[in-house]
């Protein structure tokens, strides 16, 4: 195991990211982070990039020991900084900083010792990928360089005795060439690690993993939405525990055309999990009556969701079999992934921006539920490549992700069973189009919204006045940011003629040509 140490650049969970794709494990902490605190070995430390100048005082700094750990150390942008600042403080403010590509020669050097060209070995000269303002102004004591770029004449540097090694370019963005080599360098030709972190290896020891924690009694439970990660984790734990896991898809009403159902069939048929569907539609509905405000709207679905989770998880408490104790269920099922562990984990300073988070905690309070997280090292595309291993379909694994409020954010302005009826039937026309032309799995994500106002349209011989649909289709990786699919005119006509001739209400559609930023996904 590798322990990368961050700073708090924006790229650090690229580096777990692309030692994963080694088949490396490694755990990302922050950057202050005591060795002596740490319950496992690392067999090397990679120290990340960050926003901070090391000579700055409140510059953040690592534990010293790690310079006296006995591992080898890769230090990546402010990481080498951090690394000269402690060998002698021979760091500087640049003339001018250095954002984007740059051409990196290689320094041939007689090592002293046989780990001094390994990091580059067998490497050309390369384009690489800086991010800097700060650069090494001389060599720190018993270091030499083994790259230099036209603006930083220590781009590469190595320790004479130790298997100490700085870069001033990012090898973990896919924009320096032969980057990942970089790291597959450190990991498996100098740290020795051995590449044997597969997924098969992650369900075994996962399904130990959660057993041993839950015990021979234990009983878990979990809302399910029947998305991805929500569905996969409670593979996961029926896969593990059997019944002892109690499934709880909380229906607001605000769900697409025909999906209780479907998910209901897909969770119990298909995959054996033991699932209560709670129909809240009437109380939901009662409690979004009038309410036409976003923010509103929000925090109304999100407040009865926990209310209604939670009476659901205290009835089936009481009602479980099991030994005779106040409440039969200890441990509540969470889906979070690894980018949201990062994102609580990684270290910010006073400058650093924090990623608004959307979903909604929805803990029992009273019940003194224990948290279990079985995907929380995981990747969403692990994730997938996890639920396919499961036996859970490819259409699931694939499907779009769909946000917990539903519809309630997809329907502009106050929603009414006319306003959903409307907004289903527009959205399963456009899914549907989509999926025929199979163009489903090049968008990231689609759906038809509908807005709060009417416009006027001759349908028939009659001029009406109805409402109009919004489609949106949008291609990312991240979801941060987005790009709006370039669908052909003929396919847009299709759907368009479908909607205005199948959906009573509408009588005109638009198409979204908005990217993220400035716009966002949905529209609410
Ligand atoms: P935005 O609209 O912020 O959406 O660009 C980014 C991603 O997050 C989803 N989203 C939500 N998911 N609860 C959720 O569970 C929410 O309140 C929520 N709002 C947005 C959105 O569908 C997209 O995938």
């Amino acid at each position: 195991t590798l322990l990368v140490l961050d700073f708090g650049s924006q790229y650090s969970h690229l580096i777990t990211r692309k030692l994963r794709d080694l088949n490396v494990y490694c755990e990302m902490l922050p950057c202050t982070q005591r060795l002596s605190e740490l319950a496992w070995k690392p067999q090397g430390i990679i120290l990340s990039g960050g926003p901070y100048s090391v000579y700055e005082d409140a510059a953040p700094h690592v534990d010293p020991a790690v310079f006296e750990f006995g591992v080898p150390i890769l230090g990546i942008c402010y990481g080498l900084q951090e690394m000269a600042w402690h060998y002698g403080k021979a760091v500087i403010a640049g003339e001018k900083r250095e954002y984007g590509h740059a051409n990196l020669h290689l320094e041939k050097i007689d090592g002293k010792a046989p780990h001094v060209n390994k990091l580059l070995e067998g490497f050309d000269d390369m384009q690489v990928w800086m991010s800097h303002g700060d650069k090494l102004d001389k060599l720190p004591s018993s270091f030499a360089t083994i790259a230099t770029t036209p603006n930083a004449p220590f781009a590469g540097i190595v320790h004479e005795e130790k298997p100490f090694f700085g870069i001033q370019f990012h090898p973990e963005v896919t924009h320096t060439q032969m980057g990942k080599k970089v790291l597959e360098n450190f990991a498996l030709n100098i740290c020795k690690v051995r590449p044997n972190w597969t997924m098969a290896e992650f369900v075994d020891k996962e399904l130990i993993r959660i057993k041993a924690l839950v015990g021979d009694e234990g009983q878990v439970i979990g809302a399910v939405s029947g998305g991805v990660d929500s569905t996969v984790a409670a593979k996961l734990m029926k896969e593990a525990i059997g019944d002892r896991f109690h499934a709880v898809l909380v229906d607001n009403g605000l769900l697409r055309l025909n999906e209780a159902e479907s998910v209901r069939t897909t969770l119990t048929q298909g995959l054996g999990i033991n699932l209560t569907v709670v129909d809240a539609t009437e109380r939901f509905l009662t409690a979004l009556k009038g309410v036409s405000e976003p923010e509103s709207k929000r925090k109304i679905i999100g407040g009865q969701f926990i209310e209604v989770f939670q009476e659901t998880a205290l009835k089936i408490s009481a009602e479980a079999v099991g030994p005779p104790k106040a409440g039969k269920i200890d441990w509540l099922l969470q889906g979070t992934l690894y980018p949201d562990v990062i994102e609580s984990i990684s270290f910010k300073g006073p400058s650093a921006t924090i990623k608004t988070h959307h979903n909604v905690g929805g803990l029992p309070a009273n019940m003194n539920l224990k948290i279990i997280e079985p995907l929380r090292e995981l990747f969403k595309d692990e994730v997938r490549i996890l639920g396919t291993k499961l036996g859970i379909s490819e259409s699931l694994v694939w499907r779009h992700p769909f946000p917990g409020p539903g519809l309630g954010i997809r329907i502009l302005g106050e929603i009414t069973p006319q306003q959903l009826r409307i907004a289903r039937q527009a959205d399963h026309i456009f899914i549907q189009e989509i999926n025929d032309a199979g163009l489903y799995r090049n968008i990231s994500q689609a759906f038809a919204a509908l807005l709060p106002v009417k416009a006027v349209g001759v349908m028939g011989d009659k001029r009406v006045h109805e409402q109009v649909i919004a489609l949106r289709a949008v291609e990312t990786t991240d979801f941060m940011t987005a790009d709006w699919y370039p669908f052909d005119g003929a396919f847009l006509k299709r759907v368009s003629s479908r909607i205005v001739n199948e959906v009573e209400g509408v009588c005109r559609v638009l198409y979204d040509v908005t990217s993220k930023p400035p716009g966002t996904i949905e529209m609410e």
